[in-house]
């Protein structure tokens, strides 16, 4: 074996990609595989196919350093490294609740056979519960029995816009393992993460975990932080008939550290490639497993989530003087500004964007709708190209008689409500993530309405 580490990286998404350079940074020896060859062209000349801060800078140095190679070959994978982690995508069945494993599936039927020496493979995607095992048992059929080729299952807790930093610095890591040699390879494969901790006087604690709960660990984190988010909209909705301020609630309670301050921003709600994508996900799987009831309040969670995306539609009716019939409000040829296309700030990720959802819905009540986005727009024209999109917030916002903040991107929360006032037909704003300065708004003589808070 040599003397630094040798690690793949199956799969070059926003995972695959994001842990293949910050594991070279670590000092290890990697080598990102893809069946892509676009997107392996790309990350091998230093660009990531997505927008994460401090990535591209990451995967150059380590390109040049030589540590770092991407390919799409599994024969030179196999012959490369000693723990494989497997990074693939799990999407969303067409049922719109189970996961798709197909990726997993080839990744592991592609690498077994082509593995000629002993070697830890490591399940990093986001799983139903009962995956690990399988790949157990599709590794035993694919790989020579002789060579002793392991499972483990290790998920991950990245947040888009802070993945750099949430995989060199992760605040725990899950090691579900059958063995004390898959444990040690598996401490072994994150040494300088521990190193890099020991360096700056923090500790990353480690779980142990059989690979049932290691799966679950993660699906039941997501599905936590999704709960913690609908909660608080819940809490805008009671707000919303009570006269109450949802944001003045939230810092109230957060004050309690049982509770706690973050993920309790009322707004649009959660969207993005995990959260609505894992709930659902996971109450298919417990639905299989007999446990449906147990999760049956998650179903509530997503309803609640997708009820904000209404309410926008609402108050953009009240504010347009329109009538609501029952197929909802008509705005027709009311010109409307939509800010943020991308599902969170600091990403350029559309999937399941409340945003988008917000402007489709917007434009398909008649509306004239117009999109901005700092970084979202060619994902957002691709995935939405029946939607109409402005080059720049100003151009976005020319005219309108609604202005629409439906992401939480620092060029719209530090915008001049004064300049933007002489650009405006009308001096109204849906502040659709509560992270406007709603007094400064009002002077400037904007009417403000926010998501769970009184009007203004
Ligand atoms: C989420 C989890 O936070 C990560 O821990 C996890 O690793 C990741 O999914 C994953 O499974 O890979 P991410 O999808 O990047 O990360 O986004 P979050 O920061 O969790 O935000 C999700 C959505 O919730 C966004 O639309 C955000 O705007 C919304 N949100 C978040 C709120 O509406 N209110 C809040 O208080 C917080």
């Amino acid at each position: 074996m040599p003397d630094v580490m040798r690690l793949s990286f199956l799969g070059t998404g926003y995972l695959g990609a994001t842990y293949a350079a910050c594991f070279a940074e670590l000092g290890y020896e990697v080598l990102g595989y893809d069946v892509d060859d676009a997107k392996i062209a790309k990350l091998a000349a230093g660009q990531a196919p997505f927008h994460e801060p401090g990535l591209d800078d990451l995967l150059r140095r380590n390109l040049a350093a030589g540590r770092l190679t991407f390919g799409t070959s599994m024969a030179e994978v196999a012959e490369f490294a000693d723990v494989h982690f497997i990074c693939v995508g799990t999407p969303q069945r067409p049922d719109g609740m189970s996961a798709d494993l197909t990726f997993v599936e080839s990744v592991v039927t592609t690498l077994a056979p082509l593995l000629t020496r002993r070697a830890l493979i490591v399940g990093k995607s986001t799983v139903p519960v009962g995956t690990a095992a399988w790949v157990e048992q599709l590794v035993a059929k694919h790989a020579d029995p002789a060579l002793g080729v392991e499972v483990a299952w290790s998920p991950e807790f990245l947040q888009e816009g802070y993945a750099v930093e949430d995989v060199l610095r992760p605040n725990r890591i899950v090691a579900g393992v059958r063995s004390e040699w898959a444990r040690d390879r598996l401490h072994a494969a994150h040494k300088g993460v521990f190193d890099l901790a020991a360096t700056e006087d923090r500790d990353v604690p480690v779980v142990v975990t059989d690979f049932a709960t290691a799966e679950l660990v993660k699906v039941a984190a997501n599905a936590f932080l999704a709960t913690k988010i609908s909660f608080i909209n819940a809490m805008a909705e009671v707000c919303e008939v009570a006269g109450g301020d949802v944001t003045l609630l939230a810092r109230a309670i957060g004050y309690d550290p049982r509770i706690g301050n973050r993920f309790l921003q009322a707004g649009l709600g959660f969207g993005g490639g995990c959260l609505p994508k894992d709930i659902r996900a996971f109450q298919a799987r417990a639905q299989e497993l007999g446990a449906g009831e147990a999760l049956r309040f998650l179903h509530e969670v997503d309803l609640i989530n997708t009820r904000r995306r209404g309410r926008a539609l609402t108050l953009a009716a009240e504010l347009l003087n329109r009538p609501v019939g029952p197929a909802g409000p008509d705005l027709s040829g009311a010109r409307i500004a939509v800010l943020g296309a991308t599902f969170k700030a600091n990403s350029d990720d559309v999937r399941d964007a409340p945003s988008l959802a917000v402007a489709g819905a917007l434009t398909s009540a008649g509306a004239d709708v117009h999109i901005y986005d700092p970084q979202g727009m060619p994902n957002a024209k691709a995935a939405q190209p029946l939607l109409s999109y402005a080059p720049s917030l100003a151009a976005a916002v020319t005219d309108v008689s609604l202005v629409v903040v439906a992401t939480e991107w620092a060029e719209f929360r530090n915008a001049d409500p004064v300049l933007l006032g002489e650009l405006v037909a009308e001096r109204q704003v849906i502040d659709g993530r509560n992270c406007l300065d709603r007094e400064q708004w009002h002077r400037a003589g904007w009417t403000y309405r926010g998501m769970g808070r009184p009007p203004m």
